[in-house]
């Protein structure tokens, strides 16, 4: 019997399998009762504290309705500079306070490691909604219910993860969990934006995965089920002439899916700058929408569990 109470939920690697197949399941009821009634008291009198450093539209957002549509409340903010941070408070002291106003914790902030420390001072359940460029663990688990809810399946699928994979955190999570679900992975950036190697080293030594690495799309497109494309993260280059020389190193168009299966999907976290052209949005491959829909269920499933309900 899975038991999620409590839980923190910092990277994936604290859950097993089977707690991530019992969140991705719970999503799934979760998704038939916002179908049907939109509404469920099962959070009332429960309080979720968002606490975004950095910014962000989606995370923040769909914890926040996440914890609406389960009956709680929520407190937080997105402006980190209308709070003590400014006056020279650390995170731990910010944390030892919330930990008195909320039931659990939403944090996003741009140092590796922030969610992790958090969870130390904190009594109450961590959610990391992104640490730096290190993980984004409730991104993946909407990646992997919509990969399910799309094409009914993970293991066996043929799946590319595509852009900024050095600096992008929810590549670093993504692969963890596709070989933990027996995907076929491959990976495709700029030589100067490839895996980091603590990545690929862990891929190798746990699941035995060997890395395809590659620099063009044109190469894998015809033989994969999902493609995962993602933003080039500009912030997180130390020298931004660096960043200009890579901004435009993929775009998806109909041109570069001519040779791709008729059942492909594209999918992508969101924001997206130049990486998928406004012109597949009306086509059957552009799963990027729909993806953010999911984001609302799964949030569900994680606070649920992690509150113990
Ligand atoms: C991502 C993030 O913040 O890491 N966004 C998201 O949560 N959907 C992706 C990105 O910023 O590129």
């Amino acid at each position: 019997m899975v038991n999620l109470k409590g839980k923190d939920i910092i990277s994936l690697r604290e859950l097993k399998k089977d707690e991530i197949e019992y969140l991705l399941s719970r999503a799934s009821d979760f998704e038939k009762i916002l179908q049907k009634d939109g509404y469920t008291n099962i959070l009332e009198g429960k309080i979720l504290a968002t606490l975004f450093y950095e910014p962000s539209t989606r995370t923040r957002l769909s914890f926040t309705t996440a914890m609406h549509r389960l009956g709680g409340s929520v407190i937080g903010f997105s402006e980190p500079e209308t709070t003590s941070t400014v006056k020279g408070e650390n995170l731990t002291d910010t944390i030892r306070t919330i930990e008195n106003y909320a039931d659990t914790i939403a944090i996003r902030h741009s140092e590796e490691g922030s969610a992790k420390l958090a969870a130390q001072y904190s009594s109450k359940p961590v959610i990391n909604c992104g640490d730096g460029s290190h993980a984004h663990p409730t991104q993946t688990l909407l990646d992997l219910y919509t990969i399910r809810k799309e094409k009914k399946k993970i293991d066996g699928l043929k799946i590319a993860l595509v852009g900024d994979l050095k600096y992008g955190r929810t590549a670093h999570t993504l692969s963890y969990a596709l070989a933990l679900f027996g995907a076929d992975i491959i990976f495709v950036s700029p030589e100067s934006l490839s895996m980091p190697k603590d990545v690929t080293s862990e891929l190798k030594n746990k699941f035995d995965i060997e890395i395809k690495e590659y620099t063009k799309m044109e190469s894998i497109i015809r033989d994969i089920d999902v493609l995962y494309v993602t933003r080039i993260q500009k912030e997180r280059f130390p020298d931004p002439e660096e960043y200009e020389k890579v901004k435009g190193a993929y775009k998806v168009d109909l041109k570069v899916l001519e040779n791709a299966k008729k059942e492909l999907i594209v999918l992508h976290p969101l924001p997206r700058v130049y990486e998928v052209d406004p012109e597949l949005d009306n086509t059957k491959f552009a799963k990027y929408f729909q993806q953010t829909y999911y984001g609302v269920p799964v949030r569900m499933a994680i606070l649920a569990s992690v509150l113990g309900k």
